[in-house]
């Protein structure tokens, strides 16, 4: 029988954690696998942050990923949301995975992925979510199979109503911007693979985007600095 997981707490869930993907602190949840009678489900839970951080912040960056997971729930290359025990936590599907670049037992045919991941970011853009944080390769998982998994949708950016023009305008910049990085990931993992009509970050901002784009950095080490401890 399935579990019920929507009927455990918070505190019970944690529990049964048994094995931690990241570790909380500073501006950081804790991500954590929590199995019940043989089955498995992986907790994120923003409580585990600093106190000002997650009392503050917490609730909004849990709300956000919630909101994407419930707008994807039809795509299958995402976590399925399974509950939401605190307003600072989510519990979501596990995908027995690896991440990109750190992959140790999954070899997958390195052009069919691509044509995968590639094929997974469009959907979530038909879904209409760019996901925002994909250059960071720790988001893309690969499974056994050697299929795509894009996890930690807390940075993404939803489209709006047609007549919305800046808001079109953003959606479509962050839709180019998930696509370079399937250029920035073949770049680490599969450097022959790159052509010229893979999209590089630089094109897509030009100059004065690459300069907010340091400026977006610096303020992330900064407030990483005061955040932890
Ligand atoms: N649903 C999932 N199934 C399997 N593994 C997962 C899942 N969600 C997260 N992970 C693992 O946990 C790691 C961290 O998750 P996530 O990226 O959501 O948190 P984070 O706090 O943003 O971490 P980071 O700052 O390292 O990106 C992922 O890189 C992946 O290895
Ligand atoms: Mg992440």
């Amino acid at each position: 029988m399935s579990v019920n997981w929507s009927q455990y707490s918070l505190e019970q869930l944690r529990a049964h954690a048994t094995q931690t993907f990241r570790e909380g602190g500073g501006s950081r949840p804790d991500v954590l696998l929590i199995e019940i009678d043989g089955q498995k489900a992986v907790l994120k839970d923003q409580s585990a942050a600093d106190k000002m951080f997650a009392l503050l912040v917490g609730p909004v960056l849990n709300w956000r990923e919630c909101k994407a997971l419930k707008k994807l729930s039809n795509v299958s290359c995402v976590p399925n949301l399974l509950g939401k025990p605190t307003s600072r936590s989510f519990l979501m599907t596990y995908h027995q995975s690896e991440q990109i670049t750190k992959l140790e037992h999954y070899h997958p045919e390195w052009p069919e992925f691509f044509e995968k991941l590639r094929a997974a970011i469009d959907e979530i853009h038909r879904a209409g979510v760019a996901h925002n944080d994909l250059r960071n390769p720790t988001n893309t998982l690969v499974t056994a199979n050697g299929e795509p998994i894009l996890v930690d949708l807390v940075a993404c950016f939803c489209r709006g109503q047609a007549w919305n023009l800046p808001n079109r305008w953003m959606f479509n910049k962050f839709s180019q911007v998930d696509l370079s990085a399937i250029t920035k990931i073949k770049g680490k993992v599969a450097k022959e693979l790159i052509t010229d009509t893979d999209i590089v970050a630089e094109d897509i901002a030009g100059r004065p985007g690459m300069a907010l784009k340091g400026l977006g950095q610096l303020i992330r080490r900064v407030s990483r600095r005061l955040f932890t401890k």
